[in-house]
């Protein structure tokens, strides 16, 4: 191979650009073109595609989100964009792609092999919920975020005796919201893979009002309830001041932790490696802190990501 492409997809993650950025260098080191594809997938069917150079990833990686930009674009699902995706490659004369995203990004990459075109998943989402990896890029950062945010709550509940309801982005993985509670000290966790009983809950924090409480933390996983109303009902049974707050898209933004950048800069550059090494249909992982790679299909279909039980004993363990 002579040329190859980069894209970021899905939601940004903060440590994207430490990524393209060891994919350019990695394979200008070994003397490929490399191209950057803006907008994801929705920039490679327009034809959104330029030349970059060493200068070209200059002064990125200390940067939150993704020079590249990235976009959610479901229409890639339809054969004639995809195909229309590859002529544009070969426009160019793009031989391989390496993909950074999350699972719906790992799937164009799957469709893109399928048609021919080799391609290389590299696991970026703050969410931690891509199999093969035990971490994927932004989650460090993100899950930094969560945690600061946590101990300022705390600062502010206990001055006021209240009861705080944090909720944490996940989609629905609980990676995020369990080590956030563990490293940020919450007294009550809900996450996707664990469920919870509301009556219970508030039966719990009522005991430990009831106890001499004077203030608690709720980490609360996103998509599972109303995390106002949660506070509203905490409030109402207990009759102590409840506050929801939402973290929402503050987690993905920032400057990318020490670990996301190194992470992210050993898997741009070993994808650059296995494309020239001959792979395609592969996502790089880190696992044991070594750097794996997997058959792409496997990591979408058959593998499952372990639920982190463990983070989340912890943080009853020790609330
Ligand atoms: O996948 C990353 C993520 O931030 C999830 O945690 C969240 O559910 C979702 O993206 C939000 O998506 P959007 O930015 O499209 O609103």
């Amino acid at each position: 191979i002579k040329r190859i492409g980069v894209l970021t997809s899905g939601g940004d993650a903060p440590g994207m650009n430490a990524a393209i950025r060891a994919v350019v260098r990695a394979g200008l080191h070994h003397n490929l073109e490399v191209f950057g594809i803006h907008s994801g997938y929705k920039g490679l069917y327009h034809n959104e595609i330029e030349s970059l150079d060493r200068y070209s990833v200059s002064d990125v990686i200390t940067r939150g989100g993704t020079f590249l930009g990235s976009a959610r674009f479901p229409e890639f699902k339809d054969e004639a964009v995809r195909l229309k995706a590859v002529e544009n490659l070969k426009l160019h004369g793009i031989d391989a792609l390496v993909v950074i995203g999350g699972d719906g990004s790992y799937m164009g990459a799957m469709k893109l092999t399928e048609l021919g075109f080799p391609c290389i998943g590299i696991p970026g989402t703050i969410d931690n919920d891509i199999a093969g990896t035990d971490f994927t890029i932004g989650f460090d950062t993100a899950l930094n975020v969560a945690v600061e945010a946590i101990d300022r709550l705390r600062d502010t509940c206990s001055s006021h005796n209240r009861i705080s309801v944090v909720e944490i982005m996940g989609r629905h993985c609980g990676d995020l919201t369990s080590s956030a509670a563990v490293a940020g000290g919450a007294e009550y966790v809900i996450v996707p893979e664990v469920g919870f009983d509301q009556d219970q809950l508030i039966q719990q924090i009522y005991e430990g009002v009831a106890k001499g409480k004077k203030h608690a933390i709720v980490a609360l996983c996103e998509n599972m309830c109303d995390a106002n109303r949660l506070a509203f009902d905490i409030q109402a049974a207990t009759g102590r001041d409840t506050r929801a707050t939402i973290l929402g898209h503050t987690q993905r933004g920032g400057t990318p932790s020490a670990q996301d950048r190194i992470m992210a800069s050993r898997m741009g550059a070993r994808a650059v490696e296995l494309l020239l090494e001959g792979y395609g249909g592969r996502c790089v992982g880190l696992q044991s802190n070594n750097i794996v790679h997997h058959d792409i299909i496997d990591c979408i279909k058959h593998l499952k990501r372990p639920f982190n039980e463990e983070m989340y004993q912890l943080s009853n363990v020790l609330f």
